[in-house]
């Protein structure tokens, strides 16, 4: 061995209560799962387990898609995946962008060789959908592609009729509902949304590394239009697609939805232990039942943000489209917001977030998702961030958040 090799200790990280935009503390149940014996990924054991994956984000995503599985990866993974497996290079993309996550989808389109173009909203708006209708009718694009929540305004762009006129026009839709789903409506099918990917990480309540993604059998056709079996698999049974190859092995859907089909065509090594979490998050949000769990992230984000004003602080955004999960909120002036970040976590254990691009320096997140969704979270919260306001001088009645999120809950058993 060599001499200055170090071994370091054995894993003890802190219990942070995680309250920021995300990752948030797993589900304990999710957790449990991600510690049962691995299996083969072709043992008949293993396969039952990712059907009954897809018949349960069937449930979640709200919709009757085959093509309801799990792309290997953060919730950025799905939006790859998605983009470029249906993008082909010179193909028209429009993007309504209005946080930093649709500049996440325009960067991303972008290497997908895409004509992009975006319609941007002001940090903290979203869009009427007169004005997205407006600029596919100009734009005439092959793909839509917005962000459900953005978690870094904390702003959600109501998103009914989004595929309604994306047909009407002959264009596809995606969705970037990592931040949204399980925690607020996400209705695929009654949207009428051809492709939506996900998370675990915000209101699913597991890790992050697994991507939940349905595809409607509209954008199947476009994806196995593409088709190619990888060459060492050498199958003569599968006629190749007439439209050229996904520019990605790892994400190129076709491939995957040949993976998850009955045909079980190799593609990677499914990530055993992040399927046992995705099927338990699914298994958890479907038993607590949709409406229960999305009035849970709402009455703690009513409770919080009832709080928040209490102590005298202004939240971020147009009111009518915030999140229920994730709230902004405009940091004082003469409050060094990063100081306050950093005595929540030495002093309490608590970590919320700043935010990027335009508003870094500007506002905090703080989230209340899936299993953080609860009552005592929100008042912990509270009551740690006044403590730590107080003692930086930032004048506030003292009691009055904790008061007014204890209301809430008060009026609302
Ligand atoms: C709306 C949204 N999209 C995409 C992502 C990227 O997710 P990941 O970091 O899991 O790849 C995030 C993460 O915060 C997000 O909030």
């Amino acid at each position: 061995m060599r001499e200055d090799l170090r071994i370091f200790d054995e894993l003890d990280p802190p219990q942070r209560l995680l309250m920021g935009p995300g990752p948030s503390n797993a589900y304990p149940r999710v957790l449990r799962a991600m510690s049962a014996p691995l299996l083969g990924q072709f043992d008949p054991e293993f396969t039952r387990y990712m059907n009954e994956v897809m018949a349960l984000y069937r449930a979640v995503f709200e919709t009757e898609n085959r093509w309801t599985f799990l792309i290997d990866g953060t919730a950025r993974a799905g939006i790859e995946a998605a983009l470029v497996s249906l993008i082909e290079p010179g193909e028209t993309v429009l993007i309504p962008s209005f946080g930093r996550f649709g500049l996440l989808l325009t960067e991303i389109a972008e290497r997908c060789g895409a004509r992009v173009v975006t319609i941007e909203a002001e940090w903290g708006r979203v869009f009427d959908m007169d004005e997205i209708e407006a600029a596919v009718e100009r734009e005439r694009p092959k793909l839509v592609a917005c962000v459900h929540g953005d978690t870094s305004t904390t702003m959600v762009q109501p998103l009914d009729g989004l595929g309604e006129i994306c047909s009407r026009y002959g264009a596809l839709s995606y969705v970037d509902a990592t931040a949204t789903l399980g925690g607020m409506p996400v209705e695929v099918d009654t949207w009428e949304l051809d492709v939506v990917s996900a998370g675990l990480q915000k209101c699913l309540g597991g890790p992050p590394g697994s991507a939940p993604i349905t595809i409607s059998d509209r954008a199947a056709d476009c994806m196995r239009s593409r088709r190619h079996v990888e060459r060492g698999l050498a199958v003569t049974d599968v006629a190749p697609g007439s439209r050229p190859r996904i520019g990605s092995n790892y994400f190129d859907l076709a491939m995957l939805m040949d993976y998850w089909s009955e045909d079980r065509l190799n593609h990677h090594t499914e990530a055993t232990s992040m399927l046992y979490a995705a099927r338990e998050c699914a298994r958890l949000f479907l038993q607590e039942g949709s409406v229960r769990c999305f009035d849970r992230h709402k009455m703690a984000s009513r409770a919080m943000q009832a709080g928040l004003e209490a102590m005298g602080l202004t939240l971020f955004g147009d009111p009518m489209h915030r999140m229920a999960n994730v709230t902004g909120i405009e940091i004082p002036a003469g409050i060094d917001g990063e100081r306050v970040r950093t005595r929540l976590r030495n002093d309490f254990e608590i970590e919320i977030g700043s935010s990027f691009g335009p508003l870094k320096g500007r506002i905090w997140r703080i989230g209340a998702m899936g299993h953080n969704a609860r009552k005592h979270n929100v008042l912990v919260v509270l009551g740690a961030l006044e403590a730590v306001l107080k003692s930086e001088g930032f004048a506030l009645p003292s009691g009055a958040a904790v008061a007014a999120a204890l209301a809430i809950y008060d009026r609302h058993p």
